[in-house]
């Protein structure tokens, strides 16, 4: 099976090691870049076949993975349309770009999209992906098998759910970062160094994550068992929930998978 990246940039860097790394033939994975030095970088790394210019060598492709920007998607798809065979998988992975609108620029019918995150680039990532019906079971595992490279991956019923993995994977790893740097800042307000802070907000966030995996409890039970009635967790939650803290991140997803609806119809 052959895979072709149009586009080589951080995402299909990052599926590209996934694949290497779990031992997929090089001589299989196929990249486009206008960009010389990225090609350069990726074939020297992986020893996987790089393209300046996209053209008859895509016919090649069983798996079309498009790894553009949204915004040149439109203009990328009518230049490589001639050069995917109709038994192709297109695999987007651009946000917000609807299938209808890429099986049309690409005049092609086989179109499966996907949502990742940035921790792909540490094999940490967690994907949404959606395929119409009419895409069979050995494509979606093909699919599948591509995207665990990096990370899990989640199946979503109806294409408007990508938009809700957006609000929770997608990102979801700013929302924690953004509590790591508030963790962080109250620890250094008390007197702690930015770099004990630092490394003392990452391992909790870590640990706790890591715990929460290895357990079949709720959260909700996992955070109780550690706040004992009366004691220094408690008030700290309390903290929190006399600011509604559970509301604030309902308004923060809510507000996230908006601006996806609002985004993906200005690519249409
Ligand atoms: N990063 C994320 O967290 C994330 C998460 C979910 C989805 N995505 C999606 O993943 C896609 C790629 O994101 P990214 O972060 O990997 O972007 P990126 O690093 O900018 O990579 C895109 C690459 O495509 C190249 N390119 C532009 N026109 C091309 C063409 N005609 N043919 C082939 N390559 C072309 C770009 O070259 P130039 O730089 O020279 O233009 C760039 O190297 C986006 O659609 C994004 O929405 C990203």
């Amino acid at each position: 099976m052959t895979i072709a990246f149009i586009g080589g940039g951080n995402m299909a860097g990052a599926i590209v090691a996934g694949l290497c790394a779990n031992g997929t033939d090089p001589n299989t994975v196929c990249v486009s870049d206008p960009n010389r030095d990225k090609l350069d970088a990726l074939r020297q790394t992986y020893g996987i076949r790089t393209f300046e210019v996209t053209s008859d060598w895509l016919l090649e492709a069983d798996i079309v993975v498009l790894a553009v920007k949204p915004q040149v998607l439109k203009d990328v798809c009518e230049h490589i349309a001639a050069f995917i065979r109709p038994t192709a998988t297109v695999l987007s992975i651009a946000a917000g770009v609807t299938s209808e609108s890429i099986g049309r620029w690409l005049n092609h019918e086989r179109i499966v999209r996907c949502m990742p995150n940035t921790p792909a680039m540490v094999g940490k990532g967690m994907s949404g992906l959606y395929a119409p019906d009419a895409i069979d079971a050995r494509t979606r595992e093909a699919i599948q098998d591509v995207m665990q490279c990096v990370g899990r991956v989640r199946w979503v019923e109806k294409e408007d759910d990508l938009h809700v993995i957006t609000g929770g994977s997608g990102s979801g790893p700013a929302y924690v970062f953004h509590f790591l740097q508030a963790l962080q800042e109250a620890l250094q307000a008390q007197g702690m160094d930015l770099e004990t802070a630092r490394d003392v907000a990452l391992t909790t966030v870590e640990g706790a994550a890591a715990l929460a995996r290895a357990s079949a409890e709720p959260f909700e039970d996992l955070r109780a068992k550690v706040t004992s009635k009366g004691g220094t967790t408690a008030k700290a939650i309390e903290v929190f929930e006399a600011r509604d803290c559970r509301g604030i991140v309902d308004q923060a997803v809510r507000a996230c998978i908006a601006r996806s609806r609002e985004m993906a119809e200005l690519f249409k």
